[in-house]
């Protein structure tokens, strides 16, 4: 079952295709990281996905309902949760004010709603702020503040615009972390231009590039599948010398002169680490270092992003494989 379902969505302003023919699909219960550079057309799919805006065309199930703009029945607003990239709030309002408010809006009773608010303030680790004004709140705290409006009416779905994005290290931890506690309660898409958040919490990735949906799979999967076995390694002595018999070995791909090193990419990963010590040895070099370099979500990104022309090949492996 999934928790998210597009068709063909595509939406345009004016002559802009902001997204182009997306088609994804979210399996519920995952942290999806929606991916992609600025300008990619991230917000738009997520305020499509909330019902904000309407698409040109296309389709886009939301916990198995279709979402259409204007509609704000309160089934269908429980349903989601949205938090916008740059949220507003009311500054004179407490945040338990706040939440308050919004769960009276979902519906609930005044009791209910006072009983909520405290509850989610505790999620989100405001109670000691509750009766604080939110004027007052740090970025940090209006975002932990919007996680919890918008999972005010018991969401299915939670949509994330960027939500650690702004923050600095300290916040930006914090939000993850709240968003990683979250895993189980929904399913979570979280939209981001920084790689490392995602490599953080998500436990899905959707690459977004130019509007199109580049590569969606399971995070560990997208690693595994772009990764080039590769080691780092340091050493004493003449590395020209070392560069030119490594290259000599059908082992070895590549070798790239990096900060502290060479950065050997193997083409089989064992053959290399059986052999990479006598080489060495045969070339009269002491051994600094040697590690193995994991691969990042970066690495990937930068493989499959800003390799434009690969796009379309990267799209035709993915409905191949
Ligand atoms: N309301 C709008 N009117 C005109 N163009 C827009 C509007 N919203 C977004 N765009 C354009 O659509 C493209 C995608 O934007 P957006 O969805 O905000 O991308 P992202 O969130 O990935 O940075 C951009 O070129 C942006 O300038
Ligand atoms: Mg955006």
């Amino acid at each position: 079952m999934k928790a998210i379902e597009t068709r063909a969505l595509t939406r345009l302003f004016g002559s802009l295709c902001a997204v182009d023919n997306l088609t994804m699909a979210v399996p519920c219960g995952q942290v999806y990281g929606f991916l992609g550079p600025n300008g990619a057309g991230k917000t738009t799919t997520l305020k499509m996905l909330a019902g904000l805006i309407s698409p040109s065309s296309g389709t886009a199930l939301v916990a198995g309902k279709e979402m259409r703009p204007g509609e704000s029945s309160r089934e269908l607003r429980s349903r989601v949760g949205f938090l916008a990239e740059d949220p507003a709030f009311y500054p004179w309002m407490t945040a338990y004010e706040a939440l308050v408010f919004t769960a009276r809006l979902h519906g609930s009773s005044a009791a209910r709603a006072g009983a909520r608010a405290a509850e989610l303030l505790d999620t989100v680790g405001l109670s000691p702020r509750a009766e604080d004004r939110i004027r007052g709140f740090s970025r940090g705290m209006r975002q932990r503040l919007g996680i919890a409006l918008a999972l005010a009416g018991e969401p299915d779905v939670l949509l994330l615009d960027e939500p650690a994005s702004a923050l600095d290290p300290i916040g930006r931890k914090e939000i993850l972390d709240l968003i990683s506690s979250l895993r189980g309660r929904a399913t979570i898409l979280m939209s981001s231009h920084v790689l490392d958040d995602v490599q953080r919490v998500g436990t899905w990735v959707g690459i977004l590039d130019k509007g199109r949906m580049v590569v969606e799979s399971p995070l560990d999967d997208l690693l595994h599948r772009y990764a080039t076995p590769a080691f780092h390694l340091e050493i004493s002595g003449d590395r020209t010398q070392v560069k030119s018999a490594l290259l000599s070995r059908p082992w070895v791909q590549g070798v790239v002169e990096e900060a502290g090193g060479l950065r050997i990419i193997a083409s089989d990963l064992q053959e290399a680490q059986r052999s990479i010590a006598s080489l060495l040895a045969a070339e009269h070099v002491s051994l600094l270092e040697f590690a193995t370099v994991v691969p990042t979500l970066e690495d990937v990104f930068l493989r499959i992003v800003s390799n434009n022309d690969n796009a379309d090949d990267v799209r035709a492996e993915q409905i191949t494989t």
